[in-house]
């Protein structure tokens, strides 16, 4: 019997049944030469999520629900010392192979973002993209990652805006209907494989400032004018040029 929540060890099945599906896309982005966001691949030279870059040299980052690991392979590449942290054995496996690839390695430990097996206050950066931001109990890895995050340290993570939240089916592509409520919104289910979280944007800043952040940036995402349509289907090019599709929060620890 595993002590892990049930929504951690289905998300972990499905993600050990479509690791595979990842290899090509994390490849392509450990390949690239520059930071991007999300599944438009927003630059961060146009974001500026991250801030000044040259203020990470040296500095510690914990990436919570790293995958294939690529956003840790940018922040060595600035000089940072990264560790990744994800729950699903394959998906280490195939960062450890790109390590390996690419001639970067750094720390990659097999554990639930909402519970870490290491220190307090022993990081500089704390970051996710689609990892802990969207498959963890936000209730649970906000106040993991203040835990883990030294005074003064910077928490960034991207996830789907609570418009798109709101605006995706359970099956489809979003339409400019609102399928869903946005009062109460948390635990976002769209088939019986997997659990999602999204906590609206009013909650989200009450448990942030609850944890000791104080917020420093909401970035609304949208498609660079040259986007291509991609491979995710619930979500179109045409809507994400109208409406934001992801944000991004940095908050910053109180010192
Ligand atoms: C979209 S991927 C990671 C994003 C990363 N930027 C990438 O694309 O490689 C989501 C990751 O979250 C991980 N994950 C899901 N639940 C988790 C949990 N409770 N703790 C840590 N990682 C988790 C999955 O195993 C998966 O590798």
């Amino acid at each position: 019997m595993s002590d892990l929540p049930i929504h951690v060890q289905k998300n972990r099945d499905t993600w050990t049944k479509t690791s595979a599906d990842w290899v090509a896309p994390g490849r392509r982005a450990w390949e690239s030469p520059a930071i991007t966001w999300g599944i438009w691949d927003v630059p961060e030279s146009e974001v500026h999520a991250l801030g000044d870059l040259e203020q990470w040299r040296g500095k510690d980052s914990i990436e919570l629900g790293c995958g294939t690991g690529y956003v840790s392979s940018w922040l060595h590449r600035l000089g940072m010392r990264p560790l990744g942290v994800d729950i699903t054995r394959a998906q280490l496996d195939t960062a450890r192979a790109f390590q390996q690839e690419f001639g970067i390695e750094f720390p990659l430990i097999e554990a639930s973002a909402e519970n870490v097996p290491l220190p307090d206050a022993s990081f500089d950066l704390a970051i996710s993209e689609y990892g802990a931001s969207i498959w963890c109990d936000p209730f649970a890895w906000i106040p993991e990652a203040a835990r883990l995050l030294r005074p003064g340290g910077t928490l960034v993570f991207l996830r789907n805006s609570t418009l798109s939240v709101l605006c995706v089916p359970d099956v489809g592509t979003a339409t400019s209907e609102m399928v869903r409520d946005y009062f109460g919104l948390h635990r976002v289910e769209y088939d019986a494989e997997s659990v999602e979280f999204h906590l609206p944007t009013g909650p989200m800043i009450r448990l942030l400032r609850q944890c000791g952040f104080e917020i420093e940036e909401l970035i609304d995402i949208q498609p660079p004018a040259d986007a291509k349509p991609n491979r995710f289907d619930y979500i179109s090019l045409e809507w994400s040029k109208r409406w934001p599709s992801e944000e991004i929060w940095r908050a910053r620890k109180k010192g």
